[in-house]
């Protein structure tokens, strides 16, 4: 009943005999995490021609048994000099795509259309001294990007990301993320004392606790991070989360004096909604 094929159902043959895809637009499944019940991440083969900004989410999907492509916005976790491409999904049990994606195997293939898109990218910033990251749940997967993108440390001073999910466990792919940063030879360098992680938990208990919103108006992350108030002389925002999130981040940041940007008119802050498959 409404089975969703992966294209490797669809082209048993050529699956089979390892032939390249015979449809436009597939790619290869490389590897396949899973975090947590609800949510994983996955790499697929990069298309030669892709160029896009980190930041930046394109249309990926499967076939479904009808034949016709099944597809949703995802942003692109991985920087844009990785030689594959990841993203970050949650798992919706009556998803009309997660529930299928949530299976796929390396060597299984998807669709992945190549016209990257989004506002969170850099050309729709004004240049800054200070470049905030605002996420909650899977809308931390553009920043995942962003933040191993030499380009945004050449671009400001210091980087903070914050990720509000509801229990620990949603917050590992962040802070495994933020871990392997440290290790990695392109980065390390680059945001050692420059990158601050500000990880917070709603639910479960956790070391910090509350939305993102409420530690901005009460003081707490400035105060913790011993930075000053936010000001759109030298701060500049990117959001990524629920309509909620998007929503009070947008007033809070409006309230500071910050006006929203877009490519074709760079301003202080960027908002984009978190995709769900
Ligand atoms: P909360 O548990 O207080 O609702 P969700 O799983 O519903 O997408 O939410 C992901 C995280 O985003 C949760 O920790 C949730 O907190 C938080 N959140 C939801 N709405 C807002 C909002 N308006 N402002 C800040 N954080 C929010």
């Amino acid at each position: 009943m409404n089975k969703i094929m992966t294209l490797t159902d669809a082209q048993p043959d050529n699956a089979k005999a390892g032939k390249a895809p015979t449809l436009p637009d597939a790619q290869t499944v490389t590897s396949v995490q899973h975090w947590t019940d609800s949510l994983f991440s996955f790499r697929v083969t990069r298309p030669a021609s892709l160029r896009f900004r980190s930041g930046e989410f394109v249309m990926i999907g499967l076939l479904k048994d009808d034949g016709r492509p099944l597809l949703r916005a995802y942003s692109i976790a991985s920087p844009n000099w990785d030689d594959e491409l990841e993203f970050y999904s949650i798992k919706v049990a009556d998803g009309p795509l997660t529930s299928r994606l949530q299976h796929i195997e390396p060597g299984d293939q998807i669709i992945l259309r190549p016209k990257p898109v989004g506002t969170l990218v850099h050309d729709a910033l004004l240049p800054g001294k200070r470049l905030y990251m605002f996420s909650t749940g899977t809308g931390i997967a553009p920043f995942a990007s962003l933040v191993r993108d030499p380009e945004t440390f050449d671009k400001f001073d210091q980087v903070i990301l914050t990720h509000t999910c509801r229990d620990v466990a949603d917050l590992a792919y962040g802070r495994e993320l933020i871990e392997g940063l440290t290790n990695d030879p392109l980065i390390g360098e680059m945001v050692e004392g420059k990158l601050l992680y500000y990880p917070t938990t709603t639910r479960e208990h956790s070391p910090r606790m509350g939305r993102i919103t409420t530690h901005l108006r009460d003081g707490t992350l400035a105060r913790e991070l011993g930075l000053p108030p936010i000001s759109a002389e030298t701060d500049r925002a990117m959001v990524c989360g629920s309509m909620g999130l998007n929503t009070d981040m947008k007033q809070i940041l409006e309230e500071a004096g910050l006006s929203e940007g877009a490519n074709s008119e760079p301003a202080e802050y960027v908002v984009e909604k978190a995709f769900v498959g």
